[in-house]
């Protein structure tokens, strides 16, 4: 399929789209704490993204069953929000969210700490953030689609860190998931030609130890095999004639 390049009017869908979502994602990085169950994170965020008057996209997605994916520690992504599973001092906590508004989807997803967290967790959030923004400085029209991918991969490899291969980013806009695929780790080819009006969905998923994952027997939470700590990163960006827009981060979310 063609990668969709998007009108000014799309492009404006898309901004308002994304500003809702992080509007969301601000209100859940406060709610955030010890002793609520991953379960109350779900529903306060559908309850959020339903008041904007949009649509959660992960919702029966492929048959997710929730708005919000809440993956914690070894928890790479997709992790199945329960009652049961309540967050305690220490942990971290990604959680990934979108929504659509008036046709157009937006995706983000960032890690938490929960209370207080180890030094390495620390780091493997922050180096996962900053390997985002090593990508992005790539994400310009006139390079290719796997600059962004090599620099994503020239910061993380040399941290030690393992790259999930298994999951991607994507295109986005009037689907969740367009072309093109994103990968976080090293290509030997260049990719597509990046031009002015592409949304894309750029989210790295970094383990502290081994890249390999495998998913669970509910067919979702998809994990890390050695047991490590995950964090992952994303923004819904568009590429401009200049520097890349981060369309979900106009300020409230970091
Ligand atoms: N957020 C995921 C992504 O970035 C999609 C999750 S789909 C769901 O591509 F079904 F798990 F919700
Ligand atoms: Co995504």
């Amino acid at each position: 399929m063609a990668v969709s390049i998007k009108s000014a009017r799309e492009i404006e869908l898309m901004r308002e789209s994304c500003k809702l979502l992080e509007d969301v994602f601000f209100r859940l990085e406060q709610f955030v704490r010890p002793g609520i169950s991953t379960k109350e994170i779900d529903k306060l965020g559908e309850k959020l993204i339903r008041e904007h008057g949009c649509e959660p996209n992960f919702l029966n997605y492929n048959g997710y069953p929730a708005s919000i994916c809440v993956s914690v520690n070894d928890e790479v992504v997709h992790g199945i929000p329960h009652a049961s599973h309540i967050l305690q001092e220490g942990d971290i906590v990604s959680l990934d969210a979108g929504l659509i508004y008036k046709g157009y989807h937006s995706d983000m997803a960032r890690t938490f700490g929960v209370g207080t967290i180890s030094e390495d967790a620390r780091s493997l959030i922050m180096d996962t953030r900053q390997s985002f923004f090593e990508g992005i400085k790539k994400a310009r029209a006139g390079n290719h689609l796997y600059d962004i991918s090599n620099a994503i991969d020239a910061y993380i490899t040399p941290r030690g860190y393992g790259i999930v291969r298994a999951l991607v980013g994507h295109g986005i806009g009037t689907r969740l998931h367009e072309d093109p695929q994103i990968p976080n780790f090293a290509q030997r080819k260049k990719g597509l030609l990046l031009r002015p009006g592409m949304t894309l969905a750029i989210e790295p998923m970094i383990n502290i130890g081994r890249a390999d994952v495998e998913t669970l027997e509910d067919d979702w939470t998809v994990v890390t095999e050695d047991g490590s700590l995950s964090a992952h990163y994303e923004n819904t960006i568009l590429i401009t004639d200049g520097e890349p827009e981060i369309l979900t981060m106009s300020g409230k979310c970091e």
